[in-house]
């Protein structure tokens, strides 16, 4: 059982912003959920040059996440830009880093969910999502997307996706999170909190 109060974790990579503004969308859904906190993380940059450091605590946003982060969550929001259809490598490193919960089954039965963002609109958010979700399955999590009760998915000319929620930043990155986005966002993060609520007395019965 979880020492702290019961939190869903919002991991996120995100260089420009824009899957940060979308986490932030998700966490404040998640603490509209009473007896549930959200924990905003990110992670760090990987480089080519190997010798490349980055500081323990980054100069803005949220801090690193750690393994215990992810061991003591009671469900997780992953968030990535996409990148040629897929998440991006920063995250990607960070979960190859989780064997010892897979060897542990610390994930398994936590409900999850995911959500990216791209610059243009058909530019490979809903490959990106169903790709991030292969990693949870594998540790056994539940996945939640958003369900089509959600009037967005079927009005949006922009993100939004069953698979989870999306932003289209634009060419440049300067298309803010739009009214549709932030209400998918939110929604989810709200979803994901309840399940996560709801799948704790299964969890605690192990
Ligand atoms: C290496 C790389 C690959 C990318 N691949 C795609 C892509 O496949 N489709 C797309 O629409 N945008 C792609 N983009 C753009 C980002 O997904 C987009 O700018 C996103 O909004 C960035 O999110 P951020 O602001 O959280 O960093 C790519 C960007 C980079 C750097």
């Amino acid at each position: 059982m979880s020492p702290t109060r019961p939190y869903v974790l919002v991991l996120y990579y995100s260089r420009s912003g824009a899957t940060r503004t979308l986490a932030e969308q998700v966490a404040a859904g998640v603490e509209e959920i009473a007896g549930v906190d959200a924990r905003l993380r990110t992670v760090p940059p990987v480089s080519t040059t190997c010798e490349a450091v980055a500081p323990d605590i980054p100069s803005e946003g949220a801090v690193y996440a750690t393994l215990e982060d992810l061991r003591q969550c009671d469900g997780l929001a992953l968030g990535s830009p996409t990148r040629f259809g897929n998440m991006a490598a920063p995250l990607k490193y960070f979960l190859d880093g989780t064997s010892e919960l897979w060897l542990n089954g610390a994930l398994i039965d936590k409900p999850a969910t995911a959500f990216t963002s791209t610059a243009s609109l058909h530019g490979g958010q809903e490959a990106t999502l169903l790709t991030m979700l292969i990693p949870m399955l594998h540790q056994g999590m539940v996945y939640a997307g958003v369900p089509y009760s959600e009037s967005g998915l079927v009005n949006t000319s922009s993100g939004g996706t069953p698979y989870g929620t999306s932003h289209v930043a634009g060419e440049r990155s300067d298309r803010s999170v739009d009214d549709i986005e932030r209400t998918l966002a939110r929604a989810q993060g709200r979803r994901l909190a309840r399940l996560a609520m709801a799948l704790r007395p299964l969890r605690e019965e192990k």
